[in-house]
């Protein structure tokens, strides 16, 4: 039908942090890219999630912090940041490990990722998909974190239990790529409805990422 509006490519940003579970970035992306209508997709990573894929295999922008730095370089030019945050219609971080989450909980901001959730715009949704051994998981201060995190708004994906990567076997596993998919979706559907069904915010269409 003529009169038929497509419906524009929602932004996804992946953040991924320093856990084991990074090596789920390149099947992460994957499924995502299955969606309908076909999301665009940028990933913050940190150093340390670096370890656990392959930053040049990916068929999406992957971001680091020098781009944060290399992108600026005098007062007119964007700010990697916040030009993420505008872009991103839904944002979320699988897996989330023990000190990135306890970075956000407490409002530090000291890298790409902690700088975008630190300046998140809060009618956008934010997930989180926690993954870290069980010993870290059992610490009485992931509950508290989480619990925060929770409070602002932040949708938890919960960890599941299985045989970790360490040889341990319990709780503090990420959930599964299809678990972090239909996270995405619904929250992407809700989104627009929220949005009237109509289009995506006009900060992610206006852009020029
Ligand atoms: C092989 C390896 C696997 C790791 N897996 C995890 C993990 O699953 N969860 C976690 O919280 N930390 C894990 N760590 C520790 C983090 O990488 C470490 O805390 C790091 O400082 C995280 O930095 P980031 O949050 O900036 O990525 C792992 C470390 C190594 C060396």
């Amino acid at each position: 039908m003529a009169s038929e509006k497509l419906m524009p490519a929602p932004h996804i940003l992946i953040g991924c942090t320093g856990s084991v579970a990074s090596i789920k970035i390149p099947m992460l992306i994957e499924s995502l890219q299955q969606l309908n209508p076909k999301p665009e997709i940028k990933v913050v990573s940190t150093q340390h999630a670096l370890h656990f894929f392959r930053k040049e295999e990916q068929n999406v922008i992957i971001y680091t912090d020098s781009d944060e730095w290399e992108t600026w370089s005098s007062i007119q030019d964007p700010v990697l940041h916040i030009e993420l945050r505008k872009w991103a219609d839904v944002m979320i971080i699988a897996p989330l490990d023990a000190n990135t989450l306890a970075k956000i909980a407490n409002g530090l901001c000291d890298n790409l990722l902690t700088c975008v959730v630190r300046a998140w715009d809060f009618h956008k949704p934010l997930m989180f998909a926690p993954a870290m051994n069980t010993c870290m998981y059992e610490h009485p201060i992931t509950a508290t974190q989480i619990d925060l995190l929770k409070k602002l708004g932040y949708k938890e994906i919960p960890c599941i239990s299985k045989k970790l990567a360490c040889g341990d076997t319990g709780f503090g596993a990420m959930a599964e790529v299809p678990t972090l998919v239909s996270a995405v979706e619904q929250s992407l559907s809700s989104f627009n409805k929220n949005a009237g069904n109509t289009s995506l915010p006009s900060t992610s269409q206006s852009s020029g990422l």
